[in-house]
């Protein structure tokens, strides 16, 4: 699925933001909407961050979820953090590690934001489409994380 709004005006609205001097918190607020906004297929998109050994949910537009606080390790954004690595499951239904956020969800994407080994926290993505990411999806969310990683 491409975006309705075309990836590198998302990063570039995020760049703006991140340059305008904005807080933390409303760069990550901004970052959530125009990624929500701009891409159809994306049914709830998340900023969890990292506190200790536990994920903390920041802020999320979609359906309301049960899973505020998740512990490093468990879960697709838990296994993100505990591994280092970003994960995108074309189908949850697969997983046995799976913290279902709603039932309709059929894929969800996690991506790090990071500099190097130090895990700030992660961009969650859920689609109710299955197959819903690409490696187009992977890429857009690792140049917005990238760039939020700036504020941490
Ligand atoms: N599905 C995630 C939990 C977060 S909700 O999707 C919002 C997981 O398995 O970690």
């Amino acid at each position: 699925m491409e975006p309705t709004v075309a990836a590198h005006e998302i990063v570039e609205a995020v760049e703006s933001i991140v340059e305008s001097g904005a807080s933390r918190d409303d760069v990550l607020r901004e970052a959530v909407r125009l990624l929500k906004a701009g891409c159809p297929h994306y049914d709830w998109v998340g900023i969890y961050l990292v506190e200790g050994d536990t994920l903390v949910l920041h802020n999320y537009i979609g359906k309301p979820t049960d899973h505020i606080r998740i512990p490093v390790g468990v879960g697709v954004c838990g296994t993100a953090v505990a591994e280092k690595t970003n994960q995108v499951i074309s189908d949850v239904a697969a997983l046995d590690n799976y913290l279902a956020c709603s039932l309709e969800t059929r894929a969800e994407i996690v991506v790090l934001i990071r500099r190097e080994d130090e895990i700030f926290g992660q961009i969650d993505v859920d689609s109710d489409r299955a197959n819903a990411f690409a490696a187009a999806d992977e890429a857009l969310l690792d140049r917005v994380a990238g760039l939020l990683s700036i504020k941490f």
